[in-house]
């Protein structure tokens, strides 16, 4: 999942203007699966007799769903929790709940150090919401961590907060089983699960009626997506592909995409049905974590560097224009500059169009934290994120100038932000462009001709196709 700059991500609902019920506040730090969690929760609770707001002032409960994925994550969520106590000072009435995974992880350093919270809920238990708010109102603690083998939330249309009307994200999976060494995901989120394809393929279609033109399906790892169901007498089963079809069979005016893939389970047959559906976009995300061999053992990836350049192959060869993103952590445990220069050339070899890049940060009781010593020191840390960082902007940039001169097809996503005459959108390759409105409308899909590029965005003019 594109889950990542915790930095940059702070999700707010929006405004449903319902002054008699109780207001819920939703701040959300993290992954895709967390703005679509709390688009979950805001389904409940708005079922349950509450009402979203938008502005932390008018709230009565003020949620913040969190990611533990590296400490700055958790850092910043302590700090909201500070200025949360702040706003409890001057209406003592205010709930505040700390959802997601640091609730998981840290719900008793919360209860005990943070006196603000009167909530803490995990990402299994948000049904329970309504019963640990009215706890919570009684002068208890609200509290449930359990995760669940089952809980997929399938029977729960998320209540779209994003309000851009085109895109939404659409969770078919939680949890996760493989167990890298360095990520706390497996013990916040639980084991693997898939929802139902049935539900899943409705929640599209109401989408598509309600006039979304683009799905993003969401899990940890969408490529070992896997159902067994029964028609009848006969046992049947879906996986990730069948799926994938299953969804872009709904519209052919619908996009698809889908994140995250793991390198190990992306199957030609996956390859072959993208290839095959002009709706399903051109784009992967496949996260190579590392160029080397052996640090990629020592995560406990299960592929190597030529397993992975395998599937960068397979891709190029099944579908051309496929454009390819991934993440890459720096600096983990035994690094060395060999090891450094293998990510570097990887990076090279494969030409990535997009990259989220980190430095390792160790989460206590992963394996790595319990195995290994996290010993490449800060400084160095720092340098090699700032290489790949150098080298990724040459190869983003690369990727951008190939697309100058070329026409894209490009769903039409909303207004600029820099100028009222122009909108933005992306191309099936997930990559932004910009250009002037001449008449179309938001949900539209126009052709566009890229003229020019920035660091960051194509810009471009309507064609006709
Ligand atoms: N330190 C740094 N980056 C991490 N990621 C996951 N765990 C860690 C960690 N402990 C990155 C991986 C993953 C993305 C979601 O976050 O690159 O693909
Ligand atoms: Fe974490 Fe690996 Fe699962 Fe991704 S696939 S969530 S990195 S354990």
């Amino acid at each position: 999942m594109n889950i990542y700059p915790e930095d940059a991500n702070i999700f707010e609902t929006s405004n449903t203007d319902d002054t008699s019920r109780p207001k819920v506040y939703i701040e959300t730090y993290g992954c895709q699966m967390n703005v679509n969690d709390s688009e979950v929760v805001a389904s409940i609770l708005i079922g349950n007799g509450y009402s979203v707001t938008s502005d932390i002032n008018q709230a009565d409960i003020i949620l913040i769903n969190t990611c533990s994925i590296r400490e700055n994550a958790e850092t910043r969520v302590f700090g909201r929790l500070d200025l949360f106590g702040q706003i409890k000072k001057q209406k003592p009435s205010v709930l505040v709940g700390v959802l997601g995974c640091m609730a998981e992880r840290l719900k008793d350093q919360l209860l005990e150090q943070k006196k603000v919270v009167d909530l803490v809920v995990g990402p299994d238990a948000y049904r329970e919401l309504p019963v640990l708010i009215r706890a919570a109102e009684d002068g208890q603690k609200g509290v449930n961590v359990l995760l669940s083998r089952e809980e997929t939330y399938a029977d729960i249309s998320p209540v779209r907060l994003d309000k851009n009307g085109v895109s939404a994200f659409v969770s078919i999976m939680r949890g996760c089983n493989n167990m890298c060494s360095y990520c706390v995901v497996p013990y916040t989120r639980g084991a693997e699960r898939s929802r139902d394809p049935q539900t899943i393929v409705k929640e599209v279609q109401d989408l598509f009626d309600a006039g979304y033109r683009e799905v993003t399906l969401l899990g940890q790892n969408v490529n070992s997506y896997h159902w067994e169901g029964q028609k009848g007498l006969i046992k049947h089963t879906v996986n990730f592909s069948d799926l994938l079809e299953m969804v872009a069979l709904v519209d052919p005016r619908l996009r698809v995409r889908f994140s995250t893939s793991h390198p190990k389970d992306l199957t030609n047959e996956v390859l072959y049905t993208m290839a095959m559906y002009e709706n399903i976009c051109n784009h992967i995300h496949l996260p190579v974590q590392s160029g080397s061999t052996r640090i990629l053992k020592l995560m406990n990836r299960k592929y190597t560097r030529e397993d992975y350049l395998n599937r960068i192959e397979a891709i190029r060869s099944i579908i051309p224009d496929c454009s390819i993103s991934t993440d890459i952590i720096a600096g983990f445990c035994t690094e060395t500059e060999v090891d450094h220069d293998l990510t570097l050339s990887l990076m090279r070899e494969v030409g990535f169009d997009f990259a989220y890049m980190f430095k390792y940060s160790e989460r206590p009781n992963t394996k790595a934290a319990r195995h290994l010593e996290d010993d490449v020191p800060e400084e160095v840390k720092t340098r090699r994120l700032m290489e790949i960082i150098e080298l990724q902007g040459k190869l983003s940039e690369q990727s951008k100038q190939a697309d100058v001169g070329k026409r894209f097809e490009v769903l039409v996503e909303g207004e600029s932000k820099k100028s009222k005459d122009e909108f933005y959108g992306r191309t099936s390759q997930n990559k932004v462009v910009v250009f002037p409105k001449a008449g179309h409308k938001v949900g539209d899909f126009v052709y566009v001709e890229i003229t020019d590029c920035t660091p960051a965005t194509l810009m471009g003019k309507i064609v006709e196709e």
